[in-house]
């Protein structure tokens, strides 16, 4: 089987078998960056654009460090250093380095649909690295890497993500993979921020965390996005902090082996307390290696090279 697709824009769009591809692909991938030359000549000649509209520390560097141990040839544009500052629109910023001869632009953007808008107005494959609200593919597909890396699976797993889920593209894209790849999954947050309709996705709305920590298997704690927040939608961090944050007094009283992810950047204190952060349930930076791996394998799937040629790909030396 094949993965035809030109462009990643979410994972909503994607069937099962392409989700397991991806998930099936990045294995091999990982060996790579634990070389002392982490380098395969897989996409040598490829160009590839990182066009960032938003500050990202994770998931640039991930995408930078899968491009150049794939060995394409990558560059990064700083939006506050280019002619955007002069109101060149998306489009033609595209347009222009499309004119330099490039094949795939990744791009993060805060409009939700600027992808897929971008995706239908020039030639490059595009691959979305988090619209607005509405998807941060990779980052899902590197959350269910980690998950059953841990579990050795997904399917009939309880995976609740806790947090601001209104604001939140990483809790959309976890609700599309997860419900495909057969997990049961949940959301918990303060009402203001757990929107009533995402029921209709097959998602169970829990209202207390208690609830959570007595049955989830994998709690994706999210970070409260403040910069996103219209007016007050919580009465205070610390209150947040008691009523929803993952503390360790809260999982030493649950009892329970639950996996902590978190998808960064993190407000100790606040959503996630340090000695979660740092501590023994917590797999934070597992996801962030996990997510230079899932990277490589979306750029090589959309390349057009086949997944059965992953291992052998990957077995290649510079
Ligand atoms: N998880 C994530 O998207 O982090 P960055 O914003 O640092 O890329």
């Amino acid at each position: 089987m094949q993965f035809t697709r030109k462009h990643l824009l979410g994972l909503e769009e994607l069937t099962t078998e392409e989700i397991q591809m991806i998930l099936d692909t990045a294995v091999p991938f990982k060996e790579i960056s634990e070389r002392q030359i982490k380098k395969v000549p897989v996409l040598r000649g490829k160009t590839i654009v990182n066009l960032f509209f938003e500050p990202s520390t994770r998931t640039r560097t991930s995408f930078e460090f899968a491009e150049k141990r794939l060995s394409a040839d990558t560059i990064n544009i700083s939006v506050a250093q280019s002619s955007v500052v002069k109101g060149e629109t998306l489009v033609d910023t595209a347009r222009n380095l499309e004119a330099m001869r490039i094949d795939m632009v990744v791009i993060r953007h805060s409009a939700s649909g600027a992808p897929a808008f971008l995706s239908q107005r020039i030639d490059s494959q595009v691959i979305n690295a988090g619209d607005g609200w509405h998807e941060h593919p990779t980052q899902g597909l590197l959350d269910m890497l980690t998950i059953r890396d841990r579990f050795g699976k997904l399917e009939g797993l309880k995976v609740v993500i806790v947090g601001d889920i209104m604001h939140s593209r990483v809790a959309r894209s976890n609700i599309w993979g997860l419900k495909k790849m057969g997990a049961k999954v949940g959301v918990c947050g303060p009402p203001t921020l757990v929107p009533r309709q995402i029921t209709a996705l097959g998602v169970k709305i829990y209202p207390r965390i208690e609830d959570v920590l007595a049955e989830a298997d994998v709690i994706n704690v999210l970070r409260i996005q403040l910069e996103r927040m219209q007016s007050n939608m919580i009465p205070s961090l610390q209150e947040y902090n008691n009523l929803y944050g993952i503390t360790s007094r809260k999982l030493e009283k649950a009892g329970r082996d639950i996996l902590i992810l978190h998808p960064g950047p993190m407000n100790r204190g606040v959503e996630i307390d340090s000695d979660v952060a740092d501590g023994k349930h917590q797999v934070i930076l597992k996801q962030v290696t996990n997510g230079v791996a899932i990277r490589m394998a979306v750029l090589f799937l959309l390349a057009g090279e086949k997944p059965a040629s992953a291992v052998e790909a990957a077995s290649q030396h510079e």
